[in-house]
């Protein structure tokens, strides 16, 4: 497992982006839960953010890429909206020791 971050450096509510090796990754917090995907959108495969950590839509209730605007939901990185519907971002497992966040590529 890789040691990320502090549990409380991601804001409920909220989606960060992180750099491990030569890896992209996202982690979202909601409802106290952890979220992570590879940063990489299954349309052209490319990153989904163009600002630094702004991975969600603006009332922040799905994952958004930049690029053509899909919108994935949150809980299980699915497509539900823009030109790869049904496709899904790729998992990362995340969990929590303590007060870290730790994940697994
Ligand atoms: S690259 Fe993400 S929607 Fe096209």
């Amino acid at each position: 497992m890789i040691d990320l971050c502090r549990f409380d450096d991601i804001p409920e509510g909220e989606a960060r982006g992180f750099e491990v090796g030569e890896q992209a990754v996202l982690i979202i917090r909601r409802q106290g839960q952890l979220y992570a995907y590879h940063n990489h959108c299954p349309h052209r495969g490319i990153r989904l953010e163009w600002q630094p950590d702004q991975f969600l839509d603006y009332e922040k209730q799905y994952i958004q890429c930049a690029t053509h605007g899909a919108l994935f939901t949150i809980e299980q990185g699915e497509c539900i909206a823009g030109p790869c519907p049904g496709e899904q971002l790729d998992p990362v497992r995340v969990c929590t020791e303590g007060d870290r966040i730790l994940i697994s590529l």
